[in-house]
């Protein structure tokens, strides 16, 4: 097992594409993109296996040391702040986070705003720094209904092509920051498979160039 680089991938459309990368950079096993629902596959040529997590769990593997090396959106790591090294930005998965609401809402600062988020620490950050007061009710997906039945006033969450705001008439008021997939490995696997990972990282800064 240890002689392995164990890679963490986000299952889903994002992972895939991430493993296309790995590929290039010199880390294959082809099985990956197979069409199953096998979710740990190994390449012993090439030292290497790879698994399928969900995406906010990767920080977890990746700190316990279950992953040596994972993929994450800046979302998840700025939110679960995970002790793992962040190694580069792979320039893909680009969205951004925002806080968005009905178009006709009115922002009244003498009432506490009602922020309904997966990412109740970014939420509670951003607000902070502004000075305003909040109340967090933290939801775990479909966000954008919470608005539109006055479960909250406004949301913040990630904005990829705003199509889902679109079609539930639904707008941006702000955008707290840009959000990309980023490269991160376990501190320890760091310094042990130094190597490996530094071959992984040579051979992924050129297949983003
Ligand atoms: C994300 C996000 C938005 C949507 C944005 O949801 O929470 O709802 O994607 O993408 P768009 O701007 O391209 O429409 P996700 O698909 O992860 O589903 P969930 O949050 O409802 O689980």
């Amino acid at each position: 097992m240890s002689d392995y680089l164990n890679v963490a991938l986000p299952k889903g459309r994002l992972g895939e594409k991430v493993y296309v990368m790995f590929e290039k950079a010199g880390f294959p096993c082809p099985e990956v993109l197979e069409d199953s629902r096998k979710l740990i596959f190994e390449n012993p040529e090439a030292k290497v296996r790879y698994f399928w997590a969900k995406p906010s769990d990767v920080p977890i593997y990746v700190q316990r040391g279950a992953a040596d090396i994972g993929v994450a959106g800046k979302d998840i790591l700025l939110e679960s702040d995970p002790d793992v090294y962040e190694l580069l930005d792979l320039n893909m998965g680009k969205c951004r986070m925002a806080v968005a609401g009905k178009k006709d809402f009115r922002e009244n600062t003498h009432r506490t705003l009602r922020v309904a988020t997966k990412f109740p620490n970014i939420a509670s950050g951003y607000y902070a720094s502004l000075s305003r007061d909040i109340d967090i009710i933290k939801l775990n997906g479909s966000i954008e209904i919470a608005p539109i039945l006055n479960l909250s006033d406004v949301i913040v969450d990630i904005v990829e092509t705003g199509t889902t705001l679109k079609e539930n008439n639904l707008e941006v008021f702000e955008t707290i920051m840009h959000i990309s997939a980023r490269l991160i490995a376990n501190k320890s696997s760091f310094k042990f498979k130094d190597e490996q990972i530094e071959r992984l990282c040579a051979g992924l800064r050129q297949v983003i160039q």
